[in-house]
């Protein structure tokens, strides 16, 4: 895996698709940064980016545009991190589909944007996990979150922390590659908190609310309407 390492850069995932043209597409590139000054979270919102305690990565790749399962993808990258916390005695709580929460707090979202070329796909992760960050440095963010080192009483090496997602994506995509999101349903699910609130979701035409039924298998989930049916929705 080749690293792009920055100390400071506006975003992680922005730097990545603006220099994609010059990345090998036969190996994962990973951009990293010590701080974001406008780093980006889901729906167009902030993602706090402090300077030197959390990590911010991009992984960007290619893939075939007839990859199975493609949808699942950030999916995958969230069951990588998740082994890399039990390896450090954390038990993750995700949220469908990439949040990693610890006691019901977030610790790690995952922001995935794709862009077809033809018979690829260039794919993009961004990563934001926060490792070092004191109680004082969550008290900006809109929604309940937390760290590892408030998780575990004590400061993590991140760069260690890193190399090991780094190396656990890197054999996790092959087993995508392979096989799609079937080498990873049973972790995932093991770890799913499932959702008991009203799921409200947009088809492109219309909003839908219903209940979570189950995990599909290729990592969308199954949502029962008012009128028993069941609706699949994705990432
Ligand atoms: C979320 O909202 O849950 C996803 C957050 C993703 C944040 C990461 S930090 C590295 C990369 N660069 C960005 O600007 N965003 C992603």
């Amino acid at each position: 895996m080749k690293q792009i390492h920055f100390t400071t850069i506006d975003s992680t995932s922005t730097y990545a698709k603006t220099h994609a043209a010059e990345f090998d597409p036969k190996e994962i590139t990973c951009v990293c940064a010590e701080e974001q000054t406008a780093g980006k979270g889901r729906f167009g919102r902030p993602w706090a980016s402090p300077a030197g305690v959390n990590i911010y990565a991009t992984f960007c790749f290619t893939l075939p545009s007839s990859q199975r399962h493609l949808t699942s993808l950030s999916q995958v990258m969230t069951a990588s991190i998740a082994s890399v916390l039990l390896s450090e005695s954390i038990i993750p709580e995700i949220k469908w589909p990439n949040d990693i929460r610890f006691e019901e707090k977030k610790l790690c979202g995952v922001l995935s944007e794709v862009v077809f070329k033809g018979d690829v796909v260039q794919v993009f992760i961004g990563v934001g996990l926060n490792v070092n960050m004191d109680a004082h440095d969550l008290e900006g963010i809109s929604q309940p979150a937390t760290s590892l080192k408030l998780a575990k009483g004590q400061s993590l090496d991140k760069e260690e922390l890193l190399q090991k997602i780094q190396t656990q994506f890197a054999q996790d995509l092959e087993k995508f590659k392979l096989n799609g999101f079937d080498s990873f349903y049973s972790f995932y699910q093991q770890y799913l908190v499932i959702q008991t609130k009203p799921i409200h979701f947009f088809d492109g035409k219309k909003e839908w609310v219903g209940t979570y039924h189950s995990l599909n298998k290729d990592g969308g989930i199954n949502i029962q309407l008012p009128d028993q049916s069941i609706q699949t929705i994705y990432t």
